[in-house]
């Protein structure tokens, strides 16, 4: 994939996982090579659940230092926070007055959201609108997610076609990019459900910035079946061929040849390499952090510098969209 206008974001709802890494930032740091990319820490789309405002902006500046410790250059990528450009509330509202009602109501990530919490917010309805935004600002044409964000990049398709139709071509109509490999790794403690920064217990994911002995800790106890020979079987016997794919993600072979490795061994044995791999692939990424946390101020002077750069694309674009839907200039 070369030349094309790639976007995707990442919000600062909790500690980044190794889900994140594999589904999304491992593909953004592989897009920026070829292609024109921007990267955005969502923190407008993190406060559609409660969130303290000190922890919000500790972990906005975290996504923004694990992006650029994962190895996105903010030479070659725009990277900034969300919220540092007001074009994307404003598009966000413009498109929520163009989007059926039922359209949001029958979004997964909403149904699941409005199970888990009491008192949801019209926010969390309207997520999908917004998200749209972020990506039709830039004209978009690919946008690396894991599986969980598809419906959304098939709804921001959806009402890009319906704006384009009724004003004239506006919109490049994105594709989601997604690596079937690690779309959607499982959480830890259950396999029927993704891992998920938002969720309850830290031992159903591993953060990126988990020491190496939390992560021996997590994988030790982490569930697999009543077996005794590692396979690979993502329907029948999900927690160990979870595992097994993150090894092969990290490891960069394929389950197979994992599976060969680890014949009439245990799971200890299995487990216990697992772990190291993981620590090995996250090493590098933690250093990294560690060297930027350092400077801080130096970090945030990046991002609005990402800002000013996103602001000047995204101005040009939400100015063509008012035009066109009558407001005067
Ligand atoms: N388990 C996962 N496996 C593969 N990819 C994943 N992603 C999330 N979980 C997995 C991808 O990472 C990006 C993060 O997107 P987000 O911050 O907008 O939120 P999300 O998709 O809702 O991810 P989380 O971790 O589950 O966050 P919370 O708990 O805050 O809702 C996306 O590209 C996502 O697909």
């Amino acid at each position: 994939m070369k030349g094309l206008k790639v976007f995707s974001g990442i919000q600062p709802s909790g500690n980044l996982h190794i889900g994140n890494y594999l589904g999304a930032i491992k593909q953004f740091v592989e897009l920026q090579k070829e292609n024109e990319a921007i990267f955005c820490v969502v923190d407008e789309h993190a406060i559609t659940v409660p969130q303290d405002p000190e922890k919000l902006r500790e972990k906005t500046l975290e996504v923004a230092m694990i992006y650029l410790a994962a190895g996105i250059d903010p030479e070659k990528s725009i990277v900034f926070i969300q919220s540092h450009v007001p074009a994307h509330a404003e598009l966000g509202w413009i498109l929520n007055t163009l989007t059926p009602l039922g359209e949001l109501e029958r979004m997964t990530q909403f149904k699941e959201k409005k199970q888990e919490r009491k008192g949801t917010m019209a926010g969390i309805l309207n997520y999908p609108t917004l998200m749209a935004a972020d990506i039709l600002l830039y004209k978009t044409e690919a946008v690396p997610v894991g599986e969980d964000q598809i419906q959304h990049i098939e709804f921001t398709r959806m009402i890009a076609e319906k704006f384009n139709n009724r004003f004239g071509d506006t919109f490049a109509i994105p594709k989601p990019l997604v690596d079937k490999n690690t779309a959607r790794i499982m959480a830890l403690d259950d396999p029927s459900k993704k891992m998920s920064k938002s969720a309850i217990s830290e031992h159903s994911y591993i953060s990126l910035l988990d020491k190496p002995e939390t992560i021996q800790h997590k994988i030790k106890i982490a569930v697999t079946d009543s077996q005794t020979e590692i396979g690979f079987d993502p329907a029948g016997r999900p927690a160990i061929s979870n595992l097994l794919n993150i090894y092969s993600a990290f490891y960069n072979e394929p389950t197979d040849k994992i599976e060969k490795k680890y014949s009439g061994k245990g799971y200890a044995e299995f487990k216990k390499d697992l772990a190291e791999v993981i620590i090995e692939g996250l090493s590098h990424l933690q250093h990294k952090f560690s060297e930027l946390s350092k400077d801080k101020d130096g970090v945030l002077e990046i991002l609005r510098k990402g800002a000013v750069r996103a602001e000047n694309i995204s101005s040009k674009t939400l100015q063509e969209v008012k035009e066109k839907i009558g407001f005067y200039r």
